[in-house]
């Protein structure tokens, strides 16, 4: 009688949930487009007195705003570097991007004497925040016929471009980019002039590698310990270890050595390729999912296996510390480890300020990214750095061609000969 009483509440409690989800999904969009705020024929910058400091300042939903139908802009490409592996979701262009739901750009622009800002959002319902993460023995990849054996660099992450025209030729490039920009804050600072050069100054990352190859593994790991950040724009934040290094230390473990042990003591129940379907026994514990167990710090870790009523406990106790750090190791090496370290950036790599909406303390990919990204940029009118474009509200307009891309690096889908307006100040 209990029992029936409690599931009758929980279904009924999990109609309610559902009804109040759906309501929330389906107002999403008209949130950015409120019955205020009037589509404009192109994307149109008002001046402030006001600037804007966060994601979520009113603003963003009631300014008048201008929308994107994307397109396919490059299709088709895979790496030509070996050991590069399935970083191309958008090879298919849109009937890949967001898994073939399509999207547009909805965007909103305000300027003050010193800065532009811009205001992004657009539907990718699947966060993809890691850039090139080392696996190994970890999936092939059937499109480049690469076998996953040994190290290899795995999964791209999302992305939005902004190319502004600077006359000549050339473009500034932004690119806020989920793995390599957002977490510290910025956005990528390039230019394309017949090729695409980051700008000078320093960048907010660099390889996790051994050696210049794709298969040499990492160099550095996380430090364990909390990657708290005070960024300029947005403030205090923490980066989830699962997909971002910025506390480093040297690479620690022998991956070889460490997959030996796992085979003999570990594998029989967490089975042969760390998907949790052992032989013996099926644990049901995968070391798989990205992200999972490589948030969990070397220290941590014991405390998840030396347990009483962990099957395993005998099997870990058993082990030298050298081996346990080994085994360490091979399970980092399923969840992936970051393939880039992060640092803040510095010179004309430093322009581009940026913040989004995706909370960075823990991302859990099987989530769906209900609300899509938003994004803010914000930059200087004028730099003073010949590899930026320079913004001059007196001159009204500038051009631009915008770029996303969904867990790819080279593939994207956008629209190109929009304009930005500045709308003059009013008296
Ligand atoms: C006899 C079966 C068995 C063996 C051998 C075994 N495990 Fe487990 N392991 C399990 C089961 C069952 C679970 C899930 C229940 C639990 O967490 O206790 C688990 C869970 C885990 C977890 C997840 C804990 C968490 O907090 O999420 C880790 C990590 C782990 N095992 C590591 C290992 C390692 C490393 C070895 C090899 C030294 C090993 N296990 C050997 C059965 C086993």
């Amino acid at each position: 009688m209990k029992a029936t009483n409690y599931k009758l509440f929980s279904v009924e409690k999990l109609l309610a949930l559902s009804f109040i989800s759906f309501i929330l999904s389906s107002c999403t969009y008209q949130e950015f487009e409120p019955a205020g705020a009037k589509l404009t024929p192109q994307l149109t910058a008002y001046y402030t007195e006001q600037p804007p400091s966060s994601i979520k300042d009113p603003r963003w939903r009631s300014l008048n705003y201008y929308t994107i139908t994307v397109s396919d802009q490059v299709t088709g490409q895979k790496p030509a570097d070996d050991g590069i592996l399935n970083t191309y979701g958008t090879f298919n262009g849109l009937s890949s991007f967001n898994k073939g739901l399509g999207t547009e750009v909805l965007l909103r622009a305000l300027y003050d004497d010193t800065n532009v800002y811009i205001f992004a959002s657009w539907n990718d319902e699947s966060f993809s925040p890691a850039n090139h993460n080392w696996y190994y023995n970890g999936p092939a990849d059937s499109k480049k016929g690469d076998n996953g054996t040994g190290w290899t660099r795995q999964r791209s992450d999302d992305k939005l471009q902004f190319n502004f025209d600077m006359g000549a030729g050339k473009k500034d490039v932004w690119q806020w980019s989920l793995g390599l920009s957002e977490p510290v804050g910025y956005a990528l600072d390039m230019m394309l002039n017949g090729s695409l050069l980051p700008d000078a100054g320093t960048m907010p990352y660099f390889e996790n590698e051994l050696d210049d190859t794709n298969r040499s593994g990492p160099k550095y790991e996380w430090d364990g310990t909390s990657q708290t950040l005070n960024r300029e724009l947005g403030g205090y934040t923490i980066l989830d270890p699962g997909f971002y290094v910025l506390n480093s230390t040297d690479y620690l473990g022998d991956v070889v050595n460490g997959d030996a042990e796992y085979q003999l003591h570990c594998a029989k129940c967490h089975g042969v390729n760390g998907d949790g379907a052992g032989y013996d026994y099926e644990s049901g514990v995968s070391f798989r999912l990205p992200g999972s167990f490589s948030r969990i710090s070397r220290s941590g870790m014991d405390s998840h296996i030396d347990r009483p009523d962990h099957d395993g406990q005998g099997y870990w106790n058993a082990m030298t510390a050298e081996q346990k750090e080994d085994v360490k190791t091979r399970l980092y090496s399923w969840s992936g480890i970051p393939g880039n370290v992060l640092q803040v950036p510095a010179g004309s790599s430093a322009d581009i300020k940026a913040i989004s909406n995706v909370v960075l303390g823990k991302i859990d990919i099987i989530k769906k990214n209900t609300n899509g990204y938003q994004v803010m940029f914000v930059r200087k009118l004028n730099t003073g750095n010949a590899d930026d474009a320079v913004f001059s509200p007196k001159d009204g307009l500038i051009d631009f061609d915008i770029y996303l891309y969904d867990n790819d690096d080279l593939n994207s889908v956008g629209s190109t000969g929009h304009s930005l307006f500045f709308k003059p100040k009013s008296n």
